[in-house]
């Protein structure tokens, strides 16, 4: 089975993380989250996936450098310009050749979905596609989905206003599509596959979804991209995604307490710090004495320094003896 993965998003919400790293490169649990997806894609039978990239692809190419990630098969198509998720997927679908049913997959997902479940359920139904749908508390920050008892959707509004939406059943962003989804997508400009695909499915009632209670995150914003690590590490996943929290190249001072926390091989907290319910990524430190919680850290934080909800960028230096709560360094309009 073949597949298209969209990564071509500029991550804003994810800033200042993704100034110096592509949103599906940053690690989840040490793992990359492109690496996390694809191997879920690979569980379900999926042997080959497009990237659909939107700019640079230099980083996945060092990044994979035989052409394979998770036993998948690679190949990147690169939009001359972007062109939103569905004119995305018209392009790496023509640029790999995809002539039958292929799975596509959001990029900044991940989840314990049994993707050949999806495939099935697919076939049986006949659908021309089918969508894996999860539930949430608020949808409105999704794709609501509204569907009849056998599977079939009766409606898909993207983002609907607070208040608004018929279900809290959403659009969870894996897709079982037959080929013939893309001939009905516009060829030349961009196409949110959200907006305009899905609802002319809809009306031809040829869209299906299947809801299950699998693990599902969004790992687009701090909060969650902080979540999407400590589930890992908190064993809040099915068991082969489980990770230990502090990789074997990490150097822990004396007197280091350490709970629910990320650290990334090469990093460095000094003796006596105090770190909780946080990210340590490539690059960071912590001096002696700090303490950070709830915060994700690509820069150094000086000694003494207290860090909570925040978010630090490559490079940063946080000075000694300061305080910093829910902040951006650098904020993201810098
Ligand atoms: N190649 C390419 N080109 N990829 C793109 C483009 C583009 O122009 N625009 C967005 N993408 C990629 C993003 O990198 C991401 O992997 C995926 O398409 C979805 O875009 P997001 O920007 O993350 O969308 P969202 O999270 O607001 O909403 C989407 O995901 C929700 C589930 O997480 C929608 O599909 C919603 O319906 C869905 O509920
Ligand atoms: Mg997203």
């Amino acid at each position: 089975m073949r597949s298209v993965v969209l990564v071509g998003g500029f991550g804003t919400r994810l800033r200042p993380l993704t100034l110096s790293v592509p949103k599906p490169m940053l690690p989840v649990g040490h793992i990359a989250i492109i690496e996390r997806l694809i191997e879920n894609l690979v569980r379900g039978g999926v042997t080959d996936v497009t990237l659909a990239l939107g700019f640079r692809p230099e980083p996945f190419l060092q990044a994979f450098p035989d052409g394979t990630c998770a036993g998948a098969q690679l190949t990147y198509a690169v939009e001359p310009e972007p062109l939103d998720t569905g004119g995305a997927i018209r392009f790496a679908a023509l640029f790999a050749g995809i002539d039958s049913t292929f799975v596509v997959a959001n990029g900044d997902v991940l989840t314990d979905l049994d993707v050949g479940a999806l495939v099935q359920f697919h076939r049986n139904s006949g659908a021309e596609a089918t969508l894996h749908l999860t539930p949430v508390e608020d949808p409105s920050a999704f794709g609501v989905v509204d569907q009849e008892s056998s599977g079939i959707v009766r409606r898909f509004i993207e983002k609907p206003p607070p208040g608004t939406s018929p279900s809290n059943l959403i659009n969870a962003g894996t897709y079982v599509f037959e080929s013939s989804v893309i001939a009905r997508i516009p060829d030349g400009r961009k196409v949110s596959v959200e907006r305009e695909i899905f609802p002319a499915l809809v009306a031809d009632q040829t869209l299906w979804a299947m809801a299950t209670n699998d693990y599902w995150i969004d790992t687009g914003q701090p909060d969650l991209y902080l979540k999407a690590n400590l589930d890992v590490i908190t064993q809040r996943r099915a068991e082969h995604n489980w990770a230990h929290g502090v990789a074997e190249g990490a150097v822990i001072g004396t007197g280091v307490a350490l709970s629910d926390t990320v650290v990334a091989d090469g990093v460095s907290i000094g003796d006596g710090a105090d770190v909780s319910d946080s990210v340590l990524l490539a690059g960071a430190s912590v001096g002696p004495g700090a303490h950070v919680r709830h915060s994700v850290v690509m820069g150094h934080i000086g000694a003494r320094a207290v860090i909570s909800n925040c978010v630090i960028g490559a490079g940063v230096e946080i000075a000694d003896g300061t305080h910093h709560a829910d902040e951006r360094i650098p904020a993201p309009s810098a």
